[in-house]
């Protein structure tokens, strides 16, 4: 075994509820937190002499832990953002794992560096940005992305991966899908540009600048402006346990889309990527979940698309509820949704 250094915290059966959004409370058999890229290596090598399961934690703001945590969870609290390269036109901006996803994006709005504020107040980890590609209010964070350095628990080593070789899709990556589990991403470099291209027809963002009288809009009135539509349709975590979208938008051909079409006129559909994307939040409304309590979860009033913690629900609460509002979408709509959410 390899030392770690001294600030590195290890704990025994602590209760995992102010590490995960939806406030699930479920005991970490072990828990660490690394605070430097070199902890995690160590701590991810001499992990590999032990037996007992690994967990990558960012924020806890994708995962619905269903039980107790057997093995080590750790949580990745590097901290860091620096520029890295510069050119007439682009930045490239490298941020630790561990830093905040929104202080990133601040970092590069205040400095006039395009590509990430409409992907403003996303909470988690900058780290964790790729294994799920988030997106937002018309953009990809696999639009900016340049690359990214993790740590290989197969081969014991640091790898580097280019955007291709990270498999972007919508709400995937290979690290959410068939590598799940097995890197740590230590560290995430972004290309910015000097000279932004806003990303303003996604849902009402051109309509609340108008309402704010915006005239020529820069990029941190679209932060700002994203702020305020997110900050009325989610519920704050601090406030009611959730993990953002419970389930993703489906992706249909255009053949299945005609007859749902048919028999749904008023469905609500988007072209991206040259396929039509189903609104998950409509149909859940249409199957009359919107805003539906059931003891200690509930389906969110303003975006039927979360599921809330009404205080002490259990992980199997959720996907009980879950697993309800998934049986009426498809037989109403012959569509069977996927959870986005991580279950542990
Ligand atoms: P965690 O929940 O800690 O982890 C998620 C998964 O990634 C787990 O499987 C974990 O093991 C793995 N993981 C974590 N860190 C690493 C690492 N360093 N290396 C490898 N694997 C790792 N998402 C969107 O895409 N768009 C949105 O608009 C959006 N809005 C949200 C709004 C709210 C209110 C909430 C609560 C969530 C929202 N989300 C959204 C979901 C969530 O914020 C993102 O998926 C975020 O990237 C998760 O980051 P995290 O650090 O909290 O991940
Ligand atoms: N809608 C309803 N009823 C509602 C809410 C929405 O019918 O109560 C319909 C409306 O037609 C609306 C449409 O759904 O125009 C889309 O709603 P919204 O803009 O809120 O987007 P979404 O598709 O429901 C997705 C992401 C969110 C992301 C927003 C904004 C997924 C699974 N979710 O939600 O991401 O913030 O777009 O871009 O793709 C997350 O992934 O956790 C997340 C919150």
């Amino acid at each position: 075994m390899t030392a770690i250094s001294m600030n590195m915290h290890h704990l025994e059966n602590i209760s995992l509820r102010p590490y995960n959004t939806f406030g699930i409370d479920v005991k970490a058999r072990f828990f660490s937190e690394a605070h430097s890229e070199e902890d995690v290596v160590i701590l991810a090598k001499n992990h590999r002499e032990d037996d007992r399961p690994l967990l990558i934690l960012g924020g806890g703001s994708n995962i619905l832990f269903t039980k107790d945590y057997p093995g080590m969870v750790l949580k990745i609290s590097t901290k860091g953002i620096r520029v890295i390269k510069e050119d007439e036109t682009s930045v490239w901006v490298k941020a630790s794992a561990g830093e905040a996803w929104d202080d990133l994006v601040k970092f590069c709005v205040v400095r006039g560096w395009g590509g990430l504020e409409n992907l403003s107040a996303i909470p988690g980890n900058a780290g964790t940005s790729p294994v799920q590609n988030i997106g937002a209010y018309g953009v990809e964070m696999k639009d900016t992305f340049c690359e990214l350095e993790a740590f290989d628990l197969e081969s014991n080593r640091k790898m580097t991966f280019s955007n291709e070789d990270c498999g972007f899709s919508y709400r995937d990556s290979i690290f959410k899908s068939q590598n799940k589990g097995r890197f740590i991403i230590l560290n995430v470099t972004f290309c910015l540009s000097k000279n932004p291209i806003l990303h303003l027809d996604y849902g009402n963002i051109r309509e609340e600048l108008n309402a704010m009288k915006v005239v020529q809009p820069g990029i941190s009135d679209v932060r700002e402006t994203v702020c305020r539509i997110r900050s009325l349709k989610l519920p704050d975590p601090a406030v009611t346990g959730n993990a953002g979208s419970f389930f993703k938008n489906p992706f249909l051909s255009s053949q299945q889309y005609e007859v749902l079409k048919h028999n749904f006129p008023d469905i609500v559909s988007y072209l991206q990527d040259g396929k039509i994307k189903l609104s998950a939040a409509w149909m859940i409304e249409q199957c009359g979940w919107k805003g539906k309590r059931i003891g200690n979860v509930g389906v969110h009033e303003a975006q039927p698309l979360v599921l809330v913690n009404n205080g002490n629900a259990t992980g199997l609460e959720i996907i009980n509820l879950s697993n309800d509002i998934r049986q009426l979408v498809s037989q109403k709509f012959g569509i069977m949704l996927e959870p986005e959410v991580n279950f542990v």
